[in-house]
């Protein structure tokens, strides 16, 4: 596969979809073709398991059967968007991946990450990211933003703690592999937080 893949990762409320679009124009003004997603999500069928994971009442899907579904949209979003994609040369920017199962459905919900690992394998194999950005924020920022909002799903309904373990799991795999998770201080100013990824960007 000859394209690049990037992925954006970080606990709500830190600013992802802004930088989404700032990384999806970054590529865009050196003329390469994105193609810009999100997870769980990113195709039809996929983001039919999305509203079923988001819409779900806490005791309506059990934690099993949310990591699962998970894999599921990801299984969908890889063979019918990501792989092809990556094939034609593309570039694919995704808001949140893999990473984001270790650091939810593991660390969030208590998941053994050895089980997680098993469906990444089978799911997609060697495929990973070629770039990770981690917009990392204290979960006060995060709980912040999320209290304005006016309808909360499954996740934004947790409580602070939850975000503190799904934080740690972030923090963990960005210390575990520096080369392809690059960990940016997201309560900077905007300004100062996109010349931090401009710089990754640069480098790959
Ligand atoms: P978002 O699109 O607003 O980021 O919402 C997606 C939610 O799904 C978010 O709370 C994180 C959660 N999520 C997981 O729990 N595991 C995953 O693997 C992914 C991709 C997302």
């Amino acid at each position: 596969m000859t394209g690049r893949f990037i992925t954006i990762e970080g606990i709500e409320g830190v600013g992802k979809s802004t930088n989404v679009d700032f990384v999806a124009e970054h590529f865009r003004v050196l003329g390469e073709t994105v193609q810009v997603t999100r997870e769980p999500g990113g195709t039809p069928m996929a983001e039919r398991i999305r509203d079923l994971i988001l819409s779900a009442n806490r005791d309506e899907l059990s934690d099993l059967g949310e990591l699962v579904l998970m894999f599921a949209a990801r299984a969908e979003h890889l063979e019918s968007l990501i792989k092809p994609a990556l094939e034609r040369g593309e570039t694919v920017i995704c808001d949140r991946f893999t990473d984001a199962t270790f650091a939810y459905q593991g660390g969030g919900r208590g998941l053994d990450p050895a089980i997680i690992d098993n469906l990444r394998l089978a799911v997609q194999g060697a495929l990973q990211p070629n770039l990770t950005v981690l917009l990392d924020a204290p979960i006060e920022v995060s709980a912040e933003r999320i209290a304005g909002r006016a309808w909360q799903d499954r996740f934004e309904q947790e409580q602070a703690e939850f975000f503190g373990r799904v934080r740690a799991v972030y923090l963990e795999i960005a210390a575990r592999e520096p080369e392809r998770v690059k960990l940016i201080d997201a309560s900077q100013p905007l300004n100062t937080v996109q010349a931090a990824i401009k710089a990754e960007l640069d480098r790959i």
